[in-house]
């Protein structure tokens, strides 16, 4: 079956980690016509704007994006490309899977759990503005119906994964209204599912047990600042933003990149870690029914982390993002 999916390279070390996914992919023979976008720095010089019409169009028309980092210029300017990407296309779930990969050294070893970030409001909703010149004033916009669905979708995905629990992450003790409306509604809805557990825990002495404790995680659902903070503390668990994948849900449309950004600070010198990408490449091909190509990425990935015991540096070993490409093409034959 052939498959329209947009791609969009993104910033910095986006071109580098998506081309890696891409080679990857196409070395499954799978049959996929990759339509690519610009977004970003490089859209801005061609068309004016770092998020086109034309490229929202395309994602709504194949329904599937693969996508990489887009740098956020701090300060005024351009909006982010990526608020821009989930709000424009209602991608109201993002989803990042949080794994130990035997064969990688992280901080921990028993690592499985999924954050469930709320992906279209809270302090991002992006309503910001002075009072005079020495005040400045953001928004935290959290409703009933966004709080509902991204509770409801946590449950949903504990029932479809075999998971026991789900965690809400909140400050409800000090934002009552905001945050309490999210927990409240995290409550009503854990009283549909019967058979999950449910427990609710506020975010920094969530952040210490993280640390300490991850295994005592399951599902984590969380609004959309807690859930992006969440993410990098708990890649860091497992060995770095290297490691930690992502897709944006939305209604029939997904968008799968990587947790990570562009990191200007490795650009361009072929050592970025592209396995985030691939892990999202993955999630990706899951979604849309390949799940045959998808294990054999997934299986060539394990065994060129455990048997073979190649990695990128950032995990401590010596291959740069093209050479550890080549081997897990090489390793989807024999593993
Ligand atoms: P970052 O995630 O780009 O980098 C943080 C640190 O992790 C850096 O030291 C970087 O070298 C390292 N790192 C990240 N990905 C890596 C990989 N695949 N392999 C090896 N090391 C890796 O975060 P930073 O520096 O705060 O943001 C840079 C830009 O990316 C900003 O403009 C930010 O707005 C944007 N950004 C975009 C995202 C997206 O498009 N979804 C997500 C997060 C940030
Ligand atoms: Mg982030």
């Amino acid at each position: 079956m052939e498959h329209n999916i947009s791609l969009i390279l993104g910033d910095g070390i986006g071109p580098e980690v998506i081309s890696s996914v891409v080679e990857i992919i196409e070395a499954t023979n799978l049959n996929i016509n990759w339509e690519i976008v610009k977004a970003g720095e490089s859209s801005i010089k061609t068309h004016g704007t770092p998020l086109p019409d034309y490229v929202l169009n395309g994602i709504k028309k194949n329904k599937v994006a693969l996508k990489g980092p887009i740098t956020t210029p701090i300060g005024k300017g351009f909006r982010s490309v990526n608020v821009g990407l989930r709000q424009g296309l209602n991608l109201f779930a993002n989803i990042r899977p949080i794994k130990s990969y035997p064969g990688v050294d992280g901080l921990h070893k028993d690592v499985d759990f999924i954050i469930v970030r709320e992906n279209t409001e809270d302090l991002y909703a992006g309503i910001e503005h002075m009072i005079g010149e020495d005040a400045a004033e953001s928004i935290k916009i959290i409703t009933r119906k966004a709080s509902e669905r991204i509770c409801r979708y946590a449950f949903e995905l504990a029932k479809k994964e075999g998971r026991k629990k789900v965690t809400l992450a909140h400050k409800a003790n000090i934002m009552k209204l905001s945050d309490g409306l999210f927990l409240e509604c995290g409550r009503r809805i854990s009283e549909e599912y019967k058979d999950i557990e449910f427990e609710d825990i506020i975010i920094d002495a969530m952040c210490m047990k993280l640390v300490q404790s991850p295994s005592d995680y399951d599902i984590i659902v969380a609004p959309n600042l807690y859930g992006d903070i969440l993410s990098d503390l708990s890649a860091g668990l497992i060995g770095g933003l290297g490691l930690a994948p992502g897709a944006n849900i939305g209604e029939g449309i997904a968008v799968f990149e990587p947790v990570h950004g562009s990191a200007p600070d490795i650009a361009g010198k072929n050592i970025a870690n592209p396995t985030s990408a691939i892990l999202s490449g993955i999630m990706m091909l899951k979604h849309i029914g390949e799940f045959e190509a998808a294990i054999r990425i997934e299986k060539a990935l394990a065994f060129t982390f455990e048997n073979k015991n190649s990695k990128t540096i950032d995990l401590g070993g010596n291959l740069g993002t093209k050479e550890f490409t080549e081997e897990i093409i090489k390793h989807l034959e024999v593993s």
